[in-house]
């Protein structure tokens, strides 16, 4: 297959790059390296099936970029994805996740590329629900600048549907962690925890530790991306892709203190305000539709990760440096 990645030099982006490259896929990744890193991209930079173009996804360059690859399927990843930035910045939020997408929409519609794989976020579509784990049916109910722009991609990318025969698949994220996730970032509770726990500092939680979260380990979101390509093109529209399992912020701790072998004790830090209590996504859509499950337990996962982060890490995170348990929430 021909695929083109948008975000291919971030977290989820680059491990999907490697995972298409080991399937024998020829990957043109398109990143800004706004987020992203470069070395991220290091073992598929020796692929002889991979190009990298560095160019935002929102400028008339994607176009011509898309035209000269006509990919079989784009994988769309390429976002702001700092949701307290989102709130700051409305206008540079919107810019990239809402005009970005639709200049792909746009880019596939002249390439003749109908397969795109979207990466919406699953923690921040359906707002505080009532009933978890929620299911696609629930009503979006977007609570940031972000999430609104999420779900206003999906929309664009269901209009394309609709007016030109484009097969989008929206792959609706819980909350993904995993090697190559930056623990500088606002929302990788666990890359943040790792690595503050490999450094010997104390953990901070905002709030009482109880809110949850549906954590997913990165290979298993790979998957379903994969999946999603490959599927028939009947297969349209948005899929929650998660565990359906809550694990509270405490018990987060204290399974990465047991990984890690740390005896630090959490600091507690006062809550923050608009962050939701809980989430959980029902996967039974995927499932059926991608035959998508996830296979990787949250101990082995956060053992996978703590590997990654011992061969990685030197003494990242300053200390002090506050473990945020909500903004990973909203993504
Ligand atoms: N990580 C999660 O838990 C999670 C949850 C739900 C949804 N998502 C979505 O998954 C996708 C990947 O997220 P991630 O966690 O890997 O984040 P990331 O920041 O590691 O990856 C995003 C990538 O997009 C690039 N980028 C940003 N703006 C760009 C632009 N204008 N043009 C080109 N490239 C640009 C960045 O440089 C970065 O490499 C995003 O769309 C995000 O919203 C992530």
């Amino acid at each position: 297959m021909r695929t083109l990645v948008t975000g291919a030099a971030g977290f989820i982006g680059s491990n999907l790059v490697d995972r298409l490259l080991t399937e024998g896929h020829h990957v043109v990744g398109v990143d800004n390296l706004s987020t992203g890193r470069a070395s991220n991209l290091d073992s598929a930079a020796e692929s002889n099936r991979f190009t990298f173009v560095e160019t935002d996804v929102s400028l008339p360059d994607l176009q011509a970029v898309v035209a000269g690859t006509r990919p079989d399927v784009v994988f769309h990843l390429a976002a702001q994805v700092d949701v307290r930035r989102s709130v700051t910045d409305p206008y540079h939020d919107a810019a990239t996740n809402v005009l970005g997408t639709i200049n792909i929409a746009e880019a596939c519609r002249k390439a003749g590329t109908r397969r795109i794989v979207f990466a919406a976020s699953g923690g921040s579509r359906y707002g505080e629900p009532i009933t978890l784990p929620v299911r696609e049916e629930v009503p979006a109910c977007p609570l940031s600048p972000y999430a609104a722009g999420k779900v206003a991609a999906e929309l664009y990318l269901g209009c394309y549907a609709g007016m030109y025969g484009l097969a989008p698949v929206n792959l609706a994220l819980s909350n993904v962690y995993g090697p190559r996730q930056d623990p500088h970032g606002e929302a990788g509770v666990v890359a943040i925890f790792g690595s503050a726990m490999l450094a010997g500092r104390p953990a901070v939680i905002y709030g009482d530790g109880c809110a949850t979260r549906d954590y997913v380990y990165v290979g298993d979101v790979v998957d379903a991306f994969a999946r999603a390509a490959t599927a028939p093109t009947s297969v349209t529209g948005t899929f929650n892709i998660g565990t359906g399992i809550q694990t509270s912020t405490a018990d987060l701790h204290r399974l990465m203190s047991e990984v890690v072998g740390s005896t630090e004790p959490p600091r507690l830090e006062g809550g923050r305000t608009g962050e939701i209590r809980a989430i959980a996504l029902d996967r039974s859509a995927a499932r059926a539709a991608l035959q998508w499950d996830p296979r990787t337990s949250i101990r082995e996962g956060l053992q996978l990760t703590v590997e990654w982060l011992r061969r990685t890490t030197d003494d990242v995170v300053p200390a002090g440096t506050a473990v945020t348990v909500s903004e990973g929430s909203s993504r």
